[in-house]
């Protein structure tokens, strides 16, 4: 039995390997999450004017999105893998953009500062402590600043991980969660979340439960294109990864199967759910 679940990894990771991960998906990824992403841009309610950093934008598709929205401010992309990073820079070559630059960077340790807003997308659950890393963020802020991001929910309600991972579990056994391990569900229990935000001094906390859909395998995909996606690049191919072609064949198979129930007009679509976060310094 592995020693812990392929769910359960940290910022470490990303320097390397599953930055190495995302970015060849890049697409797949960025569409699988675009709806919960809208919604947090939304949720931040950024103004002309304002100077953003976007924790973990990976290949930086919100990055764009809120250039877009603070005409003469500025957004700095803030990413560990350089990879991610030089792929951002390749977008905004093509983007005709000038209000925003990327760096590559350990939001832990990282000693930017000046911004008015700090937002991420599903960047900020990965940090070995993130007590220490929400303190340190902190100071990227103006005395005026704000948070505003987004991470998932509790791990038992995401029906896009839970129905996949069922069928990983048919073939070896899986050890129990730990509960806020590092990870993209590390903040699932609101209460650590909170905790972690309130020793770092941030006032004034929301969190808003959003729950929707996760497009698998991108904005467009067909049964057998999400389940290529799952076994490639998602939870279920990692925790197979050790077992014989057969295996691996036959759980994509069944991924298919799953995922036709979920397929229509040219999605693949499974309930998930996430907490949108604000608070202010
Ligand atoms: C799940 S991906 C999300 C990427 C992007 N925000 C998006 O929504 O498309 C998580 C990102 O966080 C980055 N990341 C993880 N730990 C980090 C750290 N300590 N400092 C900066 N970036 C980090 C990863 O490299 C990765 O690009």
């Amino acid at each position: 039995m592995a020693d812990k679940l392929p769910q359960e990894m940290e910022s470490d990771s990303w320097a390397g390997e599953m930055g190495e991960k995302w970015n060849t998906y890049v697409d797949q990824f960025e569409g699988m999450i675009a709806p919960v992403g809208a919604a947090a841009i939304e949720y931040a309610a950024f103004q002309p004017g304002e100077r953003v950093i976007d924790i973990g934008c990976g290949g930086g598709a919100t990055t764009f999105d809120i250039a877009r929205k603070i005409g003469d401010g500025h957004v700095t992309g803030l990413d560990l893998s350089q990879t991610l990073v030089d792929t951002a820079n390749r977008r905004l070559a093509e983007s005709g953009l000038s209000n925003i630059d990327f760096i590559c960077d350990d939001a832990s340790t990282s000693s930017v500062n000046n911004y008015d807003v700090l937002f991420s997308r599903f960047g900020v659950m990965f940090f070995e402590d993130p007590y220490a890393a929400f303190q340190n963020m902190r100071r990227f802020l103006k005395e005026s600043g704000r948070i505003s991001f987004v991470c998932w929910g509790p791990p038992t309600e995401q029906p896009w991980v839970g129905q996949l991972m069922a069928i990983a579990g048919k073939y070896v056994e899986l050890p129990a969660p730990v509960p806020n391990a590092p990870g993209p569900f590390a903040f699932g229990n609101q209460d650590y979340l909170r905790d972690i935000l309130e020793s770092a001094s941030f006032r004034n906390l929301e969190i808003t439960l959003w729950r929707g859909k996760q497009q698998i395998g991108g904005a467009e995909a067909t049964p057998e294109s999400a389940a290529r996606f799952v076994m490639d690049a998602l939870f279920l191919g990692d925790a197979l990864a050790d077992q014989a072609d057969e295996i691996k064949q036959q759980a994509y198979q069944e991924a298919v199967e799953l995922l036709r129930g979920y397929s229509s007009g040219g999605k693949v679509e499974l309930e998930g759910c996430a907490w949108l976060v604000k608070a202010s310094c």
